[in-house]
This record gives structure tokens, C-alpha cells and sequence, in this order.
């Protein structure tokens, strides 16, 4: 259970578009660890989603120029056709999505889509195939008669749940779970996170758990990556990064945790002051620049992600001291 799953290397994804190229994502570093739950967290529009469909080769190739390396089990997924991707999605590394609209059919009953799931990688019979959904649904906390219902019939979390049981239906080794818990319910998020947790321990999976909501990330997270304007800004231990951001954006996004409510119910949108950078024109040096109380003389040129020790990793030139409590430059 040693060791990394996923390993991201300086990916980076730019959109070819008629207003002109996007810079969507500009530096992401990541590494999944075995058996963890790894949360990626950051405001709306920070690149999460395009970051991880541009690792899975979901991105439209015409108008997108993705670059970097993402090593899954010695190979570098982003220099893999289509076929060799087809036979990793949904069978080594699948997804999960906020919206169960997108993923599952109207037309076809929930256990006919995770049988079809499994048909796609694995020579099963029929019979098989059908005992099997059955068992994942009942996995994910399910009736077996679910498996005859269509996905009207059923809850947003129930959806979301026969989701979860096509996602982990081949035993895949890593689950990318994109705002699962975003769409639906307070009470049910928090059950959707359990149960998440549940099939780390159970599958030995790893999670990538993608949020905007840091309570979220508090209540499930082992380790984790705060993401800001296209860059990963600092990854470590979760309760590190809670007790002692090193990054001045992290620190901030912890601060808009309301007191005493950092229950996966919350949903803190942050407040900080300012906006982020204009995604057609970046800034040449650090994008938090314009709304950072610690920014100095040296932000002026793009902080690269430095090893801070304990796991930790921040890209900040002046990250706040372990010790943690001094508010501002104290480094002029
Ligand atoms: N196909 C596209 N063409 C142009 N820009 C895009 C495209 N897809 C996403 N973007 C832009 O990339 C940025 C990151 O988007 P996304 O990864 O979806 O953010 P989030 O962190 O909320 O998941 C956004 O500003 C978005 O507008
Ligand atoms: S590099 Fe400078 S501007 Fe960027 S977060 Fe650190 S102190 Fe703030
Ligand atoms: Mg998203």
C-alpha cells in the first residue's frame, strides 16, 4: 500500500478559442498516494474539472493544448492514444461527476448501466453481470431492487449512489470524484462522503476528491491540494493545512470556514477581497499577487513549488511561518 498512484508533473491546458487562448490551467503538481483520499480544492473556475478531464484525455484535442506528464503505473497517461485510454477509464481510473444527468441514461434502468459498465472491460455472462450489479448496489448502501429502476425513480442521492456503484464496478484503483456531493442534499452530502470513505478502506482505493468546499475536504480528506487560477499552490496533510496554511490563498480559504460549522454541510464561498487574475492574459508572476497581504518585491516572478518539509509543498516566495500567527510581510 506504498507509494503513489497518480503522479502529475507541470500539467498545463490551454484553450484554443475564437476570443483568443485560455490559460486555463498553468501549473499543476499533484501526487496521489495509495489508499488515500486526496481532496483538490479551489473557487469555481480555478481549473479543477479541466485539470482532471485533461489527465483522463476527455478534453476536446482540437481546441485544447495540454502539456505535462501524469504517470499512472509507469506510463504517462497524457502520451496515450484513445484505445490505450479507453482501457484505463472506467476499468483502472474512473469518474464521478456532480451531476448524475451527465452520467447516467434516462432511458436505461440503473442496473443495466453499471452491468453495461462492467460488459465494457470484463467477458462475464449475463447472469454474472446482473449478480454483480446487484452486489455493488447493495455496496453503496442500496436495495438490489434498485437495479430496476429507471434514474427518475430514484433520489438525487440515490443517483448519485448507483453512480458510485458503476464507478467502482471494475475495482478500479483510483476514483475522481468531481463535486460529488455539490448538487445534492446537506444531510445526503454528508452519507455520499461516508460511504466514500467506506470504499477507501473496503476497495484499498485511492480518491481524488474534487471540491470547492473546504469543509468538505476537513470532513474527508487525508491529504490535500489547494488550487488557485490554473496553479497548485500548496499540498499537504489536511489538519496540517487547517492548523498552519503555508500559502497565503490557503489561509485565506480555511478563514471563510464559518467557526464551529466545519461540517461537509457547510458551503463557504470565500470572501476574499479582489478577484482572480483574467484567465486570457495571466499575470507573469504570482496570480494571488493582487489580493495577497503578504505579497512583496520577489512575487513579481512565478513562485515554484518548494518542499517545506512534513509532506508539506507550497509555491509561495514568503509562506506564512509555521508558527503561523504573524498576519503580514514579515519579511520586508
Ligand atoms: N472548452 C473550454 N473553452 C474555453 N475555456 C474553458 C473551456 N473549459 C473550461 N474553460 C475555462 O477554464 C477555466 C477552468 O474551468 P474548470 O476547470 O471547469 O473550473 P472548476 O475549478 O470550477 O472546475 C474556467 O475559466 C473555464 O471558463
Ligand atoms: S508568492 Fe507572494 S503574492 Fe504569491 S502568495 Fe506568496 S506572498 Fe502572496
Ligand atoms: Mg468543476
Amino acid at each position: 500500500m506504498i507509494g503513489e498512484v497518480l503522479t502529475v508533473k507541470d500539467l498545463s491546458c490551454d484553450f484554443l478559442t475564437l476570443e483568443g487562448i485560455v490559460y486555463a490551467v498553468g501549473g499543476v503538481n499533484l501526487s496521489i498516494r495509495r489508499g488515500e483520499i486526496h481532496g483538490l480544492v479551489g473557487e469555481s473556475g480555478c481549473g479543477k474539472s479541466v485539470s482532471s478531464r485533461a489527465l483522463l484525455g476527455l478534453l476536446d484535442k482540437k481546441h485544447s493544448r495540454i502539456r505535462g506528464h501524469a504517470w499512472f503505473d509507469g506510463r504517462d497517461l497524457l502520451t496515450l492514444d484513445e484505445r490505450e485510454l479507453r482501457a484505463i477509464r472506467g476499468r483502472r481510473i474512473s469518474m464521478i461527476f456532480q451531476d448524475p444527468q451527465n452520467s447516467l441514461s434516462p432511458l436505461e434502468r440503473a442496473g443495466k448501466q453499471i452491468e453495461e459498465a462492467m460488459a465494457n472491460h470484463f467477458d462475464l455472462s449475463r447472469k454474472e453481470l446482473r449478480r454483480r450489479a446487484g452486489a455493488l448496489l447493495e455496496r453503496v448502501g442500496l436495495h438490489r431492487e434498485a437495479a430496476r429502476q429507471y434514474p427518475f425513480e430514484l433520489s438525487g442521492g440515490m443517483q448519485q449512489r448507483v453512480m458510485i456503484a458503476q464507478a467502482i464496478s471494475c475495482a478500479p484503483e483510483l476514483l475522481i470524484a468531481d463535486e460529488p456531493t455539490t448538487a445534492i442534499d446537506v444531510t445526503i452530502q454528508a452519507q455520499v462522503l461516508n460511504l466514500l470513505k467506506t470504499l477507501r478502506r473496503e476497495l484499498s482505493l485511492s480518491v481524488l476528491l474534487i471540491t470547492h468546499n473546504f469543509a468538505v475536504v476537513a470532513e474527508t480528506c487525508d491529504r490535500v491540494s489547494v488550487m488557485y487560477a490554473g496553479h497548485i499552490v500548496e499540498t499537504a496533510p489536511t489538519r496540517d493545512l487547517i492548523q498552519n496554511a503555508a500559502h497565503p490563498y490557503s489561509k485565506a480559504l480555511i478563514d471563510c470556514i464559518p467557526r464551529g460549522r466545519a461540517g461537509a454541510g457547510t458551503n463557504p464561498l470565500p470572501v476574499i477581497p479582489g478577484f482572480p487574475p483574467r484567465l486570457y492574459d495571466p499575470p507573469a508572476g504570482c496570480p494571488f499577487a493582487p489580493r495577497c497581504n503578504r505579497a512583496g518585491p520577489a512575487c513579481r516572478v512565478l513562485p515554484p513549488n518548494t518542499d517545506l518539509g512534513n509532506g508539506r509543498y507550497a509555491a509561495c516566495h514568503y509562506p506564512i511561518p509555521a508558527d503561523g500567527v504573524s498576519p503580514g510581510r514579515d519579511h520586508e
